[in-house]
């Protein structure tokens, strides 16, 4: 048993629901109105047989303890575990590397309080000067644990060795350097200090700040290290979890810019710290809202290349979204809302700080004025060509193309495409035909299906009720080369029932699509708490003979998961309807939706079409 199955295996799902919300019994299940939408008549349910619970409502979502500890509490899967794991009294032991980043935590903890202290200090005045000139309240100081680096004397490491920390570890965490002669000295010299928390709240990393002009460096941050990693943190996001799931989220560029918002009261405001935003901080806020403004910084120079990595990681979400989201089928009341993104251009020269400062009431004008991704994209790119010219105009629509053929939805695109035919003026037809292959799933179905036989070389299950989610999941990670992206399309995470592997499929999908080489099999990464679970999964005896084999071997398991997902939807739902006796009801047709899916699976199963 798993240290993760032990800590399921110890827990009530009836009981860890009911702290949440006040669950009512109705047959052999529990029901309550939902946490995690609006709404007056119950769709929620526990179903204390299976340890599972499904919102049949609005979020149409469902899984085990840990799914509903991560979508409650708004936690990772590792924190998630952790916290599950602390209620039943199990100990995770953490093992090798983890063992080792609790301590970098640590560390950056302790530098964290020091530079703090010395930001009090006597020698400090100038930079509390500072501070006042750029309009911080002492508050906003505290609230931001701003901090102040000695210049001299590595005073941070001799305090870190001090308390019991090698100076190994210090430069692991980020704080120092060792010189080629096997000196060591502290990184931020003279500096304000800016602590990055990060989702969780744990210390990661730090930004510092140059207070002299003649510093060449204006910021400096702490390096890569096994915990920090810049384009996976959104600044400022473990204050304002609740406000963006509430008002959206507006990412900004600096540091500054979110420490200003939140100074006055704009506390849904996160920043980027620079960097165009990543795959991983869109999941991040992916998890709280759908509503998502970029407040981009009035530099046209910088723009560009905003621009750029903002529409290619825009394509990547907008085919994850479309993975996840339900199918038009009817197996969901509502659909989820689609992710929005939009720009907010600031005037020339300045950006959200200085905006908020000259006048704090404007932000929120100007933030609810900013035009979808699409609508600032046309304009700023019509803008910077002669529109009078065909080659002009050529080079629009090939860039606006780009950004369209990345949509998943056919209505979406058409959509698009029409808007841009008429602020082009050409024909739909035309521009249909220019677009570029996007990267999507490709449906096409490789030759027709043969027949599904029993023999198919099953290995042993991993755990009997999950067989078919791990063998879908190794057949993926280790036969990477036949399958690929094309192929891990076709599924969706919703389908996978137990919490380790819908984890390892997301991140499965989260290296694919960041991956420098798109054929190299994805470079996974898990928590370690997950890391015995995937190599097991990586590495077990599959038994697949004769080359086509791993593609029939996925179409079998693509529709035995789907299968056995629906299935279990189905009883869920006859459940719930047993209970309503309505047979007109939505959640009735669902279940008709269900079982002719199911009947299609079995057909595409036995050959039949
Ligand atoms: P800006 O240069 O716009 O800085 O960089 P700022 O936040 O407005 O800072 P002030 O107002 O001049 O003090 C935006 C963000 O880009 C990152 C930082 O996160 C910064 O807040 N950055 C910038 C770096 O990491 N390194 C740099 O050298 C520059
Ligand atoms: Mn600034």
């Amino acid at each position: 048993m798993t240290q993760i199955d032990d800590v399921k295996s110890r827990l009530d799902i009836v009981e860890l629901v009911g702290g949440y919300v006040n669950l009512q019994r109705s047959g052999s299940s529990f029901k309550a109105v939902c946490p995690f939408h609006q709404e007056r008549t119950p769709s929620f349910y526990v179903f204390p047989d299976r340890q599972s619970w499904r919102c049949f409502g609005a979020c149409a979502e469902g899984g085990d303890a840990l799914s509903f500890v991560m979508k409650a509490e708004r936690l990772d899967f590792r924190d998630a575990l952790h916290r599950l794991a602390a209620r039943v009294g199990v100990t995770i032991t953490e093992r090798n590397n983890s063992g080792q980043s609790t301590e970098l935590y640590e560390i950056n903890e302790a530098a964290r309080r020091f530079y703090q202290q010395e930001l009090l200090s006597p020698q400090a005045q100038f930079v509390r000067e500072y501070l006042v000139e750029r309009e911080l309240a002492e508050r906003t100081v505290q609230t931001f644990e701003l901090g102040y680096s000695p210049p001299r004397d590595n005073r941070l490491l001799s305090h870190l060795t001090a308390a019991g920390y090698t100076s190994a570890k210090v430069v692991e965490a980020g704080l120092a350097r060792e010189t080629d002669d096997g000196r060591y000295y502290d990184l931020f010299r003279g500096r304000l200090i800016i602590p990055i928390r990060e989702w969780s709240g744990r210390v990661a990393g730090f930004g510092s700040r140059a207070l002299d002009d003649a510093d060449v460096a204006k910021y400096i941050n702490t390096p890569r290290t096994p915990i920090f990693d810049k384009s996976r943190i959104l600044y400022a996001m473990h204050l304002a979890k609740e406000p963006v799931r509430q008002k959206g989220v507006v990412i900004v560029e600096g540091y500054m810019d979110a420490i200003m918002a939140h100074q006055h009261g704009y506390d849904n405001v996160v920043a980027s710290m620079g960097t165009a935003v990543t795959e991983q901080q869109v999941a991040q806020v992916r998890r709280l809202t759908s509503h998502v403004t970029m407040a981009l910084d009035g530099d046209a120079a910088g723009r560009n290349a905003t621009l750029r990595s903002l529409e290619s990681s825009w394509g990547v979400f907008q085919q994850r979204d479309a993975r996840s989201a339900p199918r038009s089928d009817g197996s969901v009341l509502q659909p989820p809302a689609a992710l929005e993104l939009l720009v907010a251009e600031l005037p020339a020269g300045q950006d959200p700080d200085d905006l908020i400062r000259q006048s704090p009431i404007a932000w929120p004008d100007f933030i609810a004025s900013a035009p979808p991704l699409f609508d600032y994209l046309l304009d700023s790119l019509t803008a910077r060509a002669d529109m009078a010219s065909a080659d002009g105009r050529a080079w629009v629509a090939r860039a606006m193309l780009r950004f369209i053929a990345q949509i998943p939805d056919r209505i979406r695109r058409d959509i698009h495409l029409d808007e841009l035919a008429d602020k082009l003026g050409v024909s739909v037809d035309t521009l249909h035909a220019s677009m570029p292959v996007a990267a999507g799933p490709p449906a096409a179905r490789r030759g027709r299906p043969a027949p599904a036989t029993a023999d198919e070389s099953m290995p042993a299950p991993m755990r009997s009720e999950s067989a078919a989610e791990e063998y879908c999941l190794s057949l993926l990670l280790q036969h990477w080369d036949e399958l690929g992206i094309p192929a891990a399309v076709e599924i969706e995470d919703d389908w996978f029932n137990r919490s380790e592997n819908k984890e390892i499929y997301r991140r499965i999908m989260d290296a694919a699509y960041t991956a420098d080489d798109a054929d190299a099999p994805p470079d996974v990464e898990a928590p370690p708490e997950l890391e015995s679970h995937l190599n097991l999964l990586k590495t077990r005896e599959l038994r697949l003979a004769g080359p086509a084999k791993p593609e029939r071997a996925w179409r079998q398991i693509r529709l035995g998961i789907e299968k056995e997902y629906l299935n279990n939807e189905i009883s869920q739902l006859l459940t719930v309807l047993e209970d309503d006796a309505d047979w007109d009801s939505p959640v009735a047709i669902q279940v008709q939706a269900g079982k002719e899916r199911v009947r299609e699976i079995n057909q595409e199963l036995t050959g039949a079409i």
